[in-house]
């Protein structure tokens, strides 16, 4: 069977086509990131009519590469949400109007769900029930995955999403859009012991995240460094900014996991291609005999493979109607 999947939900146009649950046969992605670092971050309209500008040649590229043809594919899965309403209906609508016209089913599929179970891609011997930490630009979840269509959220972010305080942190110090992988840079340059950044824990046995506190310690520290002259080096900064964040992520992924007894943690979203946050993921569960695994690098930020693989799982009478709506702020669970 081939799902053909696409998606915009953001500032990546991207079709992939995989064939039974597992095997990408090709996963192309267009990313605006060049087109938006002037502007410091995703410009929601712009990044709408660059999804339109693309999206039929991407659709095409991904079918050539796999060597298919529309009349191959089986059904269409495409992200419905969340994400920026104009981006996510960019691709949706586009899905529809192919599924109209093959006469093919058209499965909505949650983008969220498409990170959690990105990994599959790269472990074809995982299997649910597992421990998942999803970590992007927009969204931070600690989810139990019982099965593959009954995943129960244990915990998550209660005010910025740990890669948007990446991005914010890394704003203030001076780098480009997006900032996650240039602080990721900086930090191994940097002492992370330097300044001792708050670590949020919230309640005890709480899993939800909350990041703007240690966001504007950050911005607190800059500003009062420029107020009295003292130049501020932004290398310790991101190390001891990025150790506080990470800490407290791996400490409450391993603690759900020996709590809920799952052997296996799934770390996915942009942020899992943090080198730090993997070295500290790998010292922590090496200690507690839990095995990590983490989708490879093009599955990780926003691509279409996870979104076609999440389609296999995703009723389609449930969610396969034409009339099917973007749902900006769907959630996990
Ligand atoms: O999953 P993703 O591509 O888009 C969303 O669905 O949000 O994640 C993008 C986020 C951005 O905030 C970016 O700065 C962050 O992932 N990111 C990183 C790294 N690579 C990407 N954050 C920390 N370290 C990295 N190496
Ligand atoms: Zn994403």
């Amino acid at each position: 069977m081939l799902i053909l999947g696409i998606e915009t939900s953001c500032d990546e146009t991207s079709a992939a086509v995989v064939k039974d649950y597992r095997k990408v046969l090709s996963n192309v992605i267009h990313t605006q990131i060049p087109i938006h670092v002037e502007y410091g971050g995703v410009v929601p309209e712009i990044a709408s009519r660059n999804h339109l500008v693309k999206i039929s040649e991407i659709v095409d590229a991904a079918l050539e590469e796999a060597g298919v043809s529309l009349s191959d594919i089986d059904a269409i899965a495409v992200t419905r949400g969340p994400g920026l309403v104009g981006a996510v209906l960019v691709g949706l609508n586009y899905a529809k109007a192919l599924a109209y016209s093959l006469k093919k089913p058209l499965i909505g599929v949650n983008h969220l769900k498409g990170h959690l179970l990105s990994p599959l891609l790269s472990y074809p011997e995982l299997k649910a029930p597992f421990m998942s930490l999803v970590v992007s630009g927009g969204h931070t979840y600690i989810a139990l995955c019982k099965d593959y269509d009954d995943i129960k959220i244990l915990g998550s972010t209660r005010d910025d999403a740990v890669g948007e305080a990446y991005d914010k942190v890394a704003r203030t110090l001076g780098f480009e859009y997006p900032g996650g992988p240039k602080i990721d840079a900086a930090a191994k340059l940097g002492d992370r012991t330097k300044i001792p950044f708050p670590r949020t824990y919230l309640e005890e046995g709480s899993y939800d995240f909350s990041f703007s506190g240690i966001k504007s310690a950050v911005l607190n520290y800059v500003h009062n460094s420029n107020q009295r002259g003292q130049e501020i080096n932004s290398n310790d900064v991101a190390a001891s900014f990025q150790e506080a964040v990470l800490e407290v992520l791996v400490s409450k992924s391993i603690a759900a996991s020996l709590e809920y007894s799952m052997k296996d943690l799934v770390v996915s979203g942009g942020v899992a291609a943090n080198s730090r946050l993997r070295e500290l993921m790998t010292a922590e569960s090496e200690k507690h005999g839990i095995d990590i695994y983490y989708p490879e690098f093009e599955y990780c930020t926003d691509n279409a493979a996870m979104i076609a693989a999440a389609g296999f799982y995703v009723q389609v009478s449930e969610d396969g109607a034409l009339d099917m709506n973007a749902d900006p702020s769907l959630g996990l669970g």
